[in-house]
């Protein structure tokens, strides 16, 4: 595998590789690799050619009070893992290279009708930062398809958006949500829960498997079932952050006649801010 710092030098491979005809898959993250990663890795691997991972801890995304400088960095084991997998190119620039005119001239992608709300209204500027550095990355390895994963479904959907608003000529595929036997989601910030709260730290995606249950057993008031489930969260000794039950394109709250919604929600442990979802199709209901 060939790591590579600049911009300059991904595009030199790059280029070399598309004149051989072959496609590319790229799959952005922020390193503190996991297996949920690596299948997206894998993934990619299944429909391009060559396979190009970014690691970068992108601080555009971070709120200021948010965990930035604790955010798990651990480049020497994600190198080890990707070469493992026989992945191609790892590239792992720093913020000089990515903000060489600082960030904040930085020039802004914003995707409005879906970036305030959910995580968005708890994380201000949050997908703003996402959206940004994604367009950036874009730019530099211009893939012919980008693996992302469901995990973070909000991110997904505002990503399909933004290509879909800016015309940029990228495939975006989706990764099934990979889950530790328990249910609770893979992570990067699984690391910031306790000893004593994780065994029940699969208690986000309890509550939204119990809400799936209720609705798949006909329940429609959909702000009761949110506000219950939002109650199992406190009870088992959690902060929920929101519970939503959602139309699946669009993100707005579901209507009780919708065929595809997605249950979304986060809660804070002690140390963690933890999200996850689950999406249903009620056609033939
Ligand atoms: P990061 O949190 O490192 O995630 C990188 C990719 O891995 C994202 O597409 C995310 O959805 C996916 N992922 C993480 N945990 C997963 C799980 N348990 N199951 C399936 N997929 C999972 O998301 C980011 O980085 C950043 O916001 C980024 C897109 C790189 C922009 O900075």
């Amino acid at each position: 595998m060939k790591t590579f710092h600049h911009i300059q030098s991904v595009r030199e491979a790059l280029k070399q590789a598309r004149l051989e005809g072959k496609t590319v898959g790229f799959v952005p993250t922020m390193g503190n690799l996991h297996d949920a990663h690596i299948a997206l890795v894998r993934q990619a691997q299944s429909l391009a050619d060559v396979v190009i991972v970014s690691v970068f801890v992108n601080r555009l995304q971070f709120g200021l009070n948010e965990d930035w400088d604790k955010y798990p960095r651990t480049i020497e084991a994600d190198s080890q893992k990707l070469a493992a997998v026989n992945c191609d190119f790892l590239f792992y620039p720093d913020e000089k290279e990515m903000y060489p005119n600082g960030m904040d001239a930085q020039t802004r992608v914003i995707v409005p009708s879906m970036a305030d709300v959910l995580c968005g209204a708890s994380r201000p500027g949050h997908f703003e930062g996402v959206t940004t550095v994604v367009s950036k990355l874009f730019n530099i390895v211009q893939p012919d398809i980008a693996v992302f994963g469901i995990k973070d479904y909000q991110q997904l959907a505002i990503i399909r958006r933004m290509v879909e608003d800016l015309c940029i000529p990228v495939d975006i595929v989706a990764g099934d949500i990979v889950r530790e036997a328990d249910g609770l989601a893979m992570s990067s910030r699984n690391s910031f829960i306790t000893p004593q709260e994780r065994p029940n730290a699969n208690q986000l995606h309890r509550s939204l498997s119990w809400l799936r249950e209720q609705i798949l057993a006909g329940e429609r008031n959909y702000p009761a079932l949110e506000t219950a489930a939002k109650a199992r969260i406190k009870e088992a000794g959690f902060r929920p952050d929101y519970v939503s039950i959602c139309n699946s394109k669009t993100l707005t709250p579901a209507a009780s006649d919708d065929l595809n919604i997605t249950l979304l929600g986060a809660m804070y442990t002690e140390g963690a801010r933890l999200i996850d979802n689950l999406s249903l199709n009620l056609a033939g209901e």
